[in-house]
């Protein structure tokens, strides 16, 4: 995206549509006189009247009569009374906004960042918010219809209207534009029907990301899953006709491999449930069980793009978990790749074993910390509902500083517990070490809970998205379907940490 700096002029603004967020008390803005008469000397009774909303979230399309200027309409966004605004609330806002450019087959603007700021808001944040808000909302579901005539338009650039040092005003604006390309590529991944999106694809995947942002990279087939005893993700995988693959990026930031965050996620591109099969209404939407490994990628490329001064390795569990004469089933006792012994009570509870030999295989190459993301458990949902990540870990220092990422990117994030008698209950078997389905009552704590035996004792956070990883319904940030959920928290969390 081509991204230029319009110095307060808006007679040589080069966009036809210009962004201009509208306050309470919009008069008493810096620079609004010079804004005023260039676009109708009416616009205070507009505003007064309400026909120019200021009230929050509420946005008015405006044509711009003027002579003499590109501009040929104004999208007015309604911020209230500024000095309540929250950087969410401001974030949700710019979606908005982004929906109405789409709709308006709009494929570059001009924002005037000044009219977004608020006391507690400054140009530097606004342009962060402007360019990750604007282009999630942008964002629209690939789809197959064939008939469809809507060529699908995009946003290619855009003018600052800043008086403010454009270096560091640009570089948030880039900033925030990286992770939202990343969101809406995660979105992508989850949206892509399971018969296009297998195990190898998201290998391939992988592979094109580190290609372009320099990332180790390896990728193992089955026949090496096999040599390696990795029997958590091989038999999740056994009924299948397709291969599995487990695939890990690696980003050096220092000389040294030391002080590493894995990051781990699970990559299920199809749950049947398999023997335990899921009955059918559950079964659809079951393409989206690979959000963990698209959080995680979308992380990678954020982190390929900003490179941060933190090392990552990224491995990722991809298989389908299907049924067939050879599919595994319950009562089957399995050989993770740590050696410990499963016995499968619910082929559906597949999610951790594929992310416990992904988690021994993170710590192998040397995660010194542990994140695992994942859509493990219907019970999430249950006891958080669809906006809010459920998480679980076994440190209270290393959770403590990613919910501080969590805070800047507005990611609902709520942790439950894991007890003692909960991992009693994860380690009861007559014929096992573990079993992986210890129950329906509190199981998010025992999906949850089951990975964190393979992380021993390496800090680690558990995130379950199997609530937010898919919307159910369009938001201000986006369409109905995949959200990207974590994305950009992992991504900050990288940041900070
Ligand atoms: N992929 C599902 C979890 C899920 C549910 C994701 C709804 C997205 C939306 C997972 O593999 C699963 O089936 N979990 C079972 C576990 C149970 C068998 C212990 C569940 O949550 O019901
Ligand atoms: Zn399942
Ligand atoms: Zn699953």
């Amino acid at each position: 995206m081509k991204i230029e700096q319009q110095n307060m002029s808006f007679e040589t603004a080069k966009a036809e549509t210009i962004v201009i967020g509208v306050q309470k008390h919009q008069a008493q803005m810096k620079n609004w006189a010079k804004f005023a008469p260039f676009f109708s000397a009416a616009v205070e009774a507009w505003l007064k009247n309400g026909e120019i909303s200021t009230d929050v979230k509420k946005i008015t399309v405006f044509p711009v009569t003027t002579a003499n200027t590109h501009i040929k309409r104004v999208v007015f966004v309604g911020l209230g009374a500024g000095k309540d605004l929250t950087e969410e609330i401001l974030r949700e806002t710019f979606g908005l906004v982004g929906k109405q450019l789409k709709s308006l087959k709009v494929n570059e603007y001009a924002i005037w960042l000044e009219s977004f700021v608020t006391p507690a808001i400054e140009e530097e944040d606004v342009a962060f918010l402007a360019a990750e808000g604007i282009e999630m909302g942008y964002y629209t579901i690939a789809h197959y219809k064939t008939t469809s005539n809507v060529a699908d338009s995009y946003l290619d650039r855009v003018e600052l209207v800043t008086e403010a040092e454009i270096e560091q005003i640009a570089m948030n604006f880039e900033v925030g534009h990286i992770y939202a390309q990343a969101v809406n590529e995660a979105r992508t991944l989850v949206n892509l029907p399971p018969n296009l999106l297998k195990a190898t694809d998201l290998a391939d995947y992988a592979v094109n990301l580190a290609k372009q942002y320099d990332f180790d990279v390896e990728i193992l087939d089955k026949a090496q899953l096999e040599e390696l005893g990795m029997g958590g993700i091989l038999s999740v995988n056994q009924g299948s006709a397709e291969e599995p693959r487990m695939i890990t990026l690696k980003y050096k930031a220092t000389e040294e491999w030391t002080d590493v965050v894995g990051l781990v996620g699970k990559g299920v591109t199809y749950d049947t449930g398999g023997y335990s099969l899921k009955p059918k209404d559950g079964m659809v939407g079951m393409k989206g069980d690979m959000g963990g490994a698209a959080a995680v990628l979308g992380a990678m490329k954020i982190i390929g793009e900003t490179r941060p001064n933190r090392n990552v390795v990224a491995v990722i569990g991809s298989t389908d978990n299907m049924i067939s004469g050879l599919a595994f089933k319950p009562d089957d006792v399995i050989t993770t790749y740590s050696g410990k012994t499963v016995e499968v009570l619910n082929t559906d509870a597949e999610g951790r074993l594929v992310l416990a030999d992904a988690v021994t295989y993170a710590k192998q190459h040397g995660a010194n910390y542990l994140i695992d993301v994942a859509t493990l458990t219907g019970g999430v949902i249950t006891a958080l509902g669809f906006d809010k990540t459920g998480a679980l870990t076994n440190d209270e220092a290393f959770f403590e500083s990613f919910m501080e990422a969590t805070i800047e990117t507005g990611e609902f994030v709520w942790r439950l517990p894991l007890t003692e008698k909960d991992k009693k209950r994860i380690r009861k078997s007559d014929m096992a070490d573990l079993n992986n389905s210890p129950g329906r009552d509190g199981h998010m704590i025992f999906g949850g809970g089951f990975v964190g035996e393979f992380a021993e004792d390496t800090p680690w956070i558990h995130l379950d998205i199997a609530g937010t990883s898919d919307a159910q319904a369009a938001h201000d940030l986006g369409p109905k379907g995949g959200t990207g959920a974590m994305v950009r928290t992992l991504a900050a969390f990288m940041e900070h940490f």
